[in-house]
C-alpha cells in the first residue's frame, strides 16, 4: 500500500478549522446555514486546509450545513464528524459526497474513564469498533480521520494499539485530542513523539492535535504537539469551542509564522484575512473578542505608555513582534491617554495638522495631561479643542 502522506506535506502544518463544529458546540454560538456558508467562503479564501462544517447525524440542520458547504468549497477539504457507528458514517458520507475533497472524521473514546462510564464498552470492543468503522468509512472515502477522544487520559499502550488498529483499517489522519484541556506541553509533545516513533505504520498517517483550553494551555499544547511530530492542528477562529474553547487559529498560525526559528513549519494561511474572519465569527455568534486578545483584540497593536510610544516612533520593532497589517488589523494605534509622552503628543499634533513652537507645545501638553487624568478616552476632537484654546490664549 502506498503512503497517503506525500513528503511535501511533512514540513507543512495542515490547518483544520473546527469553528463550525466544535466552535458551534459552545453554548449560544449556533450559526445559521447562510452564516456557515459565508464563513466557509472566508475560511477557504484565508487558506484553511480542512473545514469541519458540522456533525451530520446530530441534526438535519447540521447535515444540510455540511452538504451545502461541500457544494460551494473547492479548495479546502470539507470534513464531517461522526461516531464509530455505521449509520453516522453513512449520513456523513451522504453530506460530504458533493465535496471536491471530502473527509469522514470518526471519533471514539479510548480513556478508561470514557470507555467504562460513557461508552460502557470493554477495550477490546473499542478496538473492534475502530476496525469496523474506519474500514467502512475507507470504503466510502479516501480521506478518513480517526480521533481518540480523551487521548491524553488514555493508557499509552492501549492508545498505541488503537492507533495501529485505525491505521491498519485505513485511517489517513490520526487525531489525539486533549478533550478536557488536561495535558501539559511537555507531556503532549512526548505523547506524539512516542506514537510517531512506536506505532507500526505511523508513516502512513498524519498525526493531529486537538486541544481544549480548560487550563489556558490549548495553543501551547498544540505547538508542543507539532514539536512532537504532529503535522495537523485543529483549531477555531477566536478560540471558539466547547467550554473554555479550542486552540485559537489566529494564535497558532501567527506563532508558527513569527517564530519559524522554533518550529520551522509553514501553513497555507493568508494571514491578512485573519481579522476579517475573527470579526465575522464574533458578529454571527455574538461572542465579543476581548480587547487584549492576542492577534485579533482591539488593543493587540495599541500602545499608550509614553516609553512604548517613544520607542514605537523611533522603531516599531521595539514593541511590536508582528505588523498589524500582516493580520489585517489596519495600523498601529498610539492611543493618547494619561500615560502618553511628549513625543507621541507632538506626532499626534502633526497628524492633526499642528506644528507648535516649544512654549505652545509645553502648554498644550500640560493641558492634555490634566484632561487625560480626568477622562478615560481622549479623542482627537478633545485634543483639537485644547490646542485651539491654547493657541487662542497666545
Ligand atoms: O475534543 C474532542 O475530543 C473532540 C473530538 C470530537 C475530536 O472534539
Ligand atoms: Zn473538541
Amino acid at each position: 500500500m502506498t503512503s497517503p502522506v506525500s513528503d511535501s506535506k511533512r514540513d507543512r502544518v495542515i490547518i483544520f478549522d473546527t469553528t463550525m463544529r466544535d466552535g458551534e458546540q459552545s453554548p449560544g454560538a449556533s450559526m445559521s446555514l447562510e452564516e456557515k456558508l459565508e464563513l466557509a467562503k472566508i475560511l477557504e479564501e484565508m487558506g484553511v486546509d480542512v473545514i469541519e462544517a458540522g456533525f451530520p447525524i446530530a441534526s438535519n440542520g447540521d447535515f444540510e450545513a455540511v452538504r451545502e458547504v461541500s457544494k460551494i468549497v473547492t479548495e479546502s477539504t470539507v470534513a464531517g464528524l461522526c461516531r464509530a457507528h455505521q449509520v453516522d458514517i453513512d449520513r456523513c458520507h451522504e453530506a460530504i459526497k458533493h465535496a471536491k475533497r471530502g473527509r469522514i472524521h470518526i471519533v471514539i473514546a479510548t480513556s478508561p474513564l470514557h470507555m467504562k462510564h460513557k461508552l460502557q464498552m470493554e477495550p477490546e470492543a473499542v478496538l473492534e469498533a475502530i476496525t469496523k468503522s474506519v474500514g467502512h468509512a475507507r470504503n466510502l472515502c479516501g480521506d478518513v480521520e480517526w480521533s481518540a477522544e480523551d487521548a491524553t487520559r488514555s493508557e499509552r499502550d492501549f492508545l498505541r494499539r488503537a492507533i495501529e488498529t485505525a491505521i491498519k483499517a485505513g485511517a489517513t489522519t490520526i487525531n489525539l485530542p486533549d478533550t478536557v484541556g488536561y495535558t501539559y506541553p511537555s507531556e503532549y509533545a512526548d505523547l506524539f513523539k512516542y506514537m510517531v516513533e512506536n506505532v507500526e505504520g505511523a508513516d502512513k498517517a498524519i498525526f493531529s492535535t486537538h486541544c481544549h483550553n480548560d487550563l489556558g494551555l490549548a495553543v501551547a499544547n498544540s505547538l508542543a504537539g507539532v514539536q512532537g511530530g504532529a503535522r495537523q492542528v485543529e483549531c477555531a477562529v477566536n478560540g471558539l469551542g466547547e467550554r473554555a474553547g479550542n486552540a485559537a487559529l489566529e494564535e497558532i498560525v501567527m506563532a508558527l509564522k513569527v517564530r519559524g526559528d522554533q518550529l520551522p513549519y509553514e501553513t497555507g494561511i493568508v494571514t491578512q484575512h485573519i481579522t476579517r474572519a475573527s470579526r465575522y465569527v464574533s458578529a454571527i455568534t455574538g461572542f465579543p473578542v476581548q480587547f487584549n486578545k492576542a492577534i485579533v483584540g482591539k488593543n493587540a497593536f495599541s500602545h499608550e505608555s509614553g516609553i512604548h510610544q517613544d520607542g514605537m516612533l523611533k522603531n516599531r520593532e521595539t514593541y511590536e513582534i508582528m505588523r498589524p497589517e500582516d493580520v489585517g488589523q489596519g495600523a498601529t494605534n498610539l492611543v493618547m491617554g494619561k500615560h502618553s509622552g511628549r513625543h507621541a503628543f507632538r506626532e499626534k499634533l502633526k497628524g492633526l495638522g499642528y506644528e507648535l513652537g516649544q512654549n505652545a507645545l509645553n502648554e498644550a501638553f500640560g493641558r492634555f495631561k490634566d484632561l487625560a487624568d480626568k477622562k478615560k478616552h481622549v479623542f482627537d476632537d478633545d485634543i483639537i479643542a485644547l490646542v485651539d484654546d491654547a493657541l487662542a490664549r497666545g
